[in-house]
């Protein structure tokens, strides 16, 4: 599995350089300022993926519009984890085909997780002729080349060949927020979950090396970021695949090292990879918020096995108390599949019964999803749709109560938070911890941390005051 790490070399780069040259040309001469729209599905991965693609974009000479509507270029950054995705891109991408009619030289392509799939790409080319180019993320890198060859030949582009896998270092990125950084410190997940299209989709698992992330975490703080999200599908694998002798404890601590006020999230992490080492080097560092996204998946030791999650119960309940025993304030949150396949009665109630045990701030809930070409995909499944409906309602209802417990026990209670934003006359913040508050205030403290005592609760939210 160690396979070595491949890197797009500066000269393959830097030809994708030269034709965002020709693209800014092409539109110069046509006395043209072109505008592009990026429409993102999906996780944390894709959001960043976005960036890369709005980088490239405005390296091309395009401006970023916030519509599809009169954009000369449209591209959609699919996501693919779970059928009801994949419907809505499909059902949005059809849409495209009046906008593209109100404004003709509009040219649309469809890249990420979708791309990954040969039934996918093969809808494409047969059901939406309108789509002017699909590229895998595999291909992202070389966007430019793609949108040229569409400008310049009007022919149908597909970069969609399953590679390794690689990295490309140095592309031009076009950040959503000065305030939050997204930084991949890995691609691509070598676990296979028997439920997951991901390794399908994204490739093996491949780690940057740490002086890159170093110099771009670096680069975000001297450019004001006050937290910084490091990426991964199963971040505490990273390292493994490089030559450097380096696992992802020891990344953060780097990190953390970099002078200045901010701090340090990460996602995802995988319970079979995490252990003390990473939870010790989170409570000895104050840069390091006290947050933890543990997904479980479900809290039967069969159903886990079959998941091909490689931890059990057990173990999980284990790791959960070691990290609350050494960071007594740490926040966790979690997801979990309801009717996997074969998933008894008893089975999810050992679901719930995890849940009742652990008491996560927060619960990404979701419906098992077969996907094409998992090993999850062909198993038996007997429970009836209804039944599983049943269940997700309960498991909602169960967690909706504890997030609403824990929720109001931070009233009265005054937390060091950043303000990021507004939303009507408040302001809004997120605590270390990563719940929301809204809070009345001066706009001028959005993007700096302030001390602010909460007031109120519900289930999904708080609300405070300036201490
Ligand atoms: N790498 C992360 C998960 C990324 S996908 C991890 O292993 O924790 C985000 C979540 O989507 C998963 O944790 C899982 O709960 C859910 N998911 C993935 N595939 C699914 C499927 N086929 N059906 C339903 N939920 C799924
Ligand atoms: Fe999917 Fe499992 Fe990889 Fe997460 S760890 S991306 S759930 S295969
Ligand atoms: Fe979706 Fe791909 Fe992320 S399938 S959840 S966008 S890795």
């Amino acid at each position: 599995m160690n396979t070595k790490t491949s890197v797009i070399s500066q000269q393959e780069l830097d030809i994708q350089l030269e034709y965002c040259d020709k693209i800014s040309y092409y539109w110069r001469q046509r006395d043209c300022v072109p505008s592009a729209y990026v429409e993102t599905y999906g996780c944390q991965q894709n959001e960043a993926d976005s960036e890369r693609i709005r980088g490239l974009l405005s390296q091309c000479g395009y401006i970023i519009t916030d519509r599809a509507e009169g954009a000369d270029v449209v591209v959609m950054n699919t996501c693919a984890i779970r059928e009801h995705a994949e419907q809505r891109v499909f059902g949005n991408l059809g849409a495209l085909t009046h906008t593209k009619r109100r404004h003709p030289r509009q040219k649309i392509f469809l890249c990420g997780c979708m791309a990954g799939q040969e039934a996918v790409v093969d809808r494409i080319k047969k059901s939406f002729p309108h789509v002017d180019g699909v590229f895998n993320t595999h291909h992202l890198w070389q966007f430019p080349e793609i949108l040229h060859r569409v400008l310049t030949l009007g022919k149908r582009t597909f970069f969609v060949e399953d590679e390794a896998g690689s990295i490309a270092e140095g592309l031009p990125q076009l950040r959503d927020s000065s305030l939050k950084a997204w930084v991949s410190i890995m691609y691509g997940c070598n676990n296979f979950c028997t439920y997951c299209i991901v390794p399908y989709v994204r490739g093996r698992e491949r780690s940057r090396k740490s002086d890159d992330i170093l110099k771009e975490c670096q680069d975000v703080i001297a450019q004001g970021a006050k937290e910084i999200t490091l990426l991964g599908q199963n971040v505490n694998s990273y390292g493994k695949d490089l030559e450097e002798n380096i696992d992802f404890s020891d990344l953060l601590q780097k990190i953390a090292e970099i002078p200045g006020d901010f701090l340090i999230r990460f996602m995802t992490s995988h319970p079979r990879d995490a252990g003390k080492k990473l939870f010790d080097t989170m409570a000895a560092n104050p840069k390091i918020a006290k947050q933890l996204h543990l997904p479980f998946q479900s809290g039967s030791s069969r159903v886990l096995k079959a998941m091909n999650r490689h931890y059990d119960r057990e173990k999980y309940l284990e790791l959960v108390s070691y990290a609350k025993s050494v960071m007594p304030e740490l926040v966790l949150t979690s997801d979990v599949i309801v009717g996997f396949p074969g998933e008894t009665e008893d089975e999810f109630e050992e679901t719930i019964s995890l849940i009742e045990k652990v008491r996560y701030d927060a619960l990404f809930t979701f419906i098992f999803s077969p996907r094409g070409g998992t090993p999850a995909a062909s198993m038996i499944d007997p429970t009836p749709k209804e039944e599983k409906n049943r269940r997700f309602d309960r498991l909602c209802q169960v967690q909706n109560a504890i997030s609403e417990e824990i929720h109001k026990e931070y009233i009265g209670k005054a937390l060091r938070c950043l303000v990021d934003g507004t939303d009507a006359d408040l302001l809004t913040a997120r605590t270390e911890g990563g719940r929301l508050v809204r809070f009345p205030g001066n706009r001028e403290l959005v993007g700096s941390f302030a001390l602010i005592r909460i007031t109120g609760a519900t289930t999904w939210s708080l609300t405070g005051e300036l201490a």
